[in-house]
Parts: C-alpha cells; structure tokens; sequence
C-alpha cells in the first residue's frame, strides 16, 4: 500500500513495550510508534493496534513498560512482533514496581503509569507518565527500522 510505503520513508527505534494482563502473566509487543511528548511532566506516548491480541491487556493495565532495543536484539523483535501468548518462553526480565517486564541487555527502559488513552483511527495512543528509569550511558548501537527492513546507524558520514 501506497500510503504505508510513504510511512517507512521514517526512520525509527525499536521498542518492546510490555504490560501484564489479568493473572499477572507478561505480555508484549514490538511497538515503533513510540515517541517522547513531555519534558515536564515527563510523559512519552505509542500506538496500539485494536486488531492486536495483547489490545485488553493494554487496555486494562494501569501501566506499561518501553524497552528500547540495541542492534543485536532483531530476534528479540521478531519474537515480539509474532501474534499469540507464546513469546516469552527462555525471555530474561525483571520487575520494577509496576509488574510489567524489563527486558535484559536492553539500551534504555521506562516504566509508565497509564496518563490518558485517545482513540486514533484503527489505533488508539497510549500517554505514559514515566514513573522510573534505566538507561545506558556509553556506546551502544541501536536497532532501526526503515522502509520494512531492520537496519543499523551507518558510518557516520
Ligand atoms: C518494527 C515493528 C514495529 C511495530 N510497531 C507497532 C506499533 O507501534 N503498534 C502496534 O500496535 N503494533 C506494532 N507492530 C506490530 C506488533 O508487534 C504485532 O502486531 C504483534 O504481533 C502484536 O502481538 P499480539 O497480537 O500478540 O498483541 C510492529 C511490528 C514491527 C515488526
């Protein structure tokens, strides 16, 4: 589609945003439409599919959790891009205050309180107000995703 191609011309992070759902059980998906809104207070925002299996669980959860990924975490993505409950077998992760996993070996975590829900379209927008977070200070490559492909920041020109 025309209109999706046109979309992928910008480049993005890769996160995997998590929330647990009614038994306390983890769920997760590969999210890219995460992005920062306030500085003060600090809130951040992403868009979740209706269509998506883990849709109730985001919906009903009072919080989320944004794990952004480093170049050699593409499987990670891959895993969490699959639809179904099956994706978190042999995956590492911990619990902060809220129950929502975060991640292993990841570049930077932030762990939100559910501020407001818009709809938008076949989405809705989910505002975070971020409660906690981790966050790598030196080197580290982050992965990318552009036009539909995974990809990596270049030589610097
Ligand atoms: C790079 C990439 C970015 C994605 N970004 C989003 C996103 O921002 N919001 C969303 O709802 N789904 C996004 N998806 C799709 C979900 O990861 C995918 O639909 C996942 O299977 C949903 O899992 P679930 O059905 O178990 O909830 C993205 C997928 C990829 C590969």
């Amino acid at each position: 589609m025309e209109f999706r191609k046109a979309l992928g011309c910008f480049a993005t992070g890769v996160t995997i945003i998590t929330t647990i759902d009614q038994d306390g059980d983890p769920v997760g998906i590969t999210a890219n439409s995460f992005t920062s809104l306030s500085l003060d207070p600090p809130l951040v925002l992403f868009c979740l599919d209706r269509k998506s299996m883990s849709f109730d669980a985001f919906h009903r959860n009072r919080h989320f959790a944004v794990n952004v990924l480093r170049s050699t975490q593409e499987q990670l993505s891959r895993n969490f891009a699959r639809s179904g409950p099956d994706k978190w077998n042999g995956i590492p992760y911990e619990k902060w205050e809220t129950g929502c996993p975060i991640l292993a070996e990841t570049i930077a975590a932030l762990e939100c309180d559910v501020d407001q829900v818009f709809e938008g379209g076949d989405h809705v927008i989910l505002i975070g107000k971020v409660r906690r977070i981790r966050f790598e200070d030196g080197e580290c490559q982050p992965l990318l995703y552009y036009r539909g492909k995974y990809a990596r920041i270049g030589a610097p020109a």
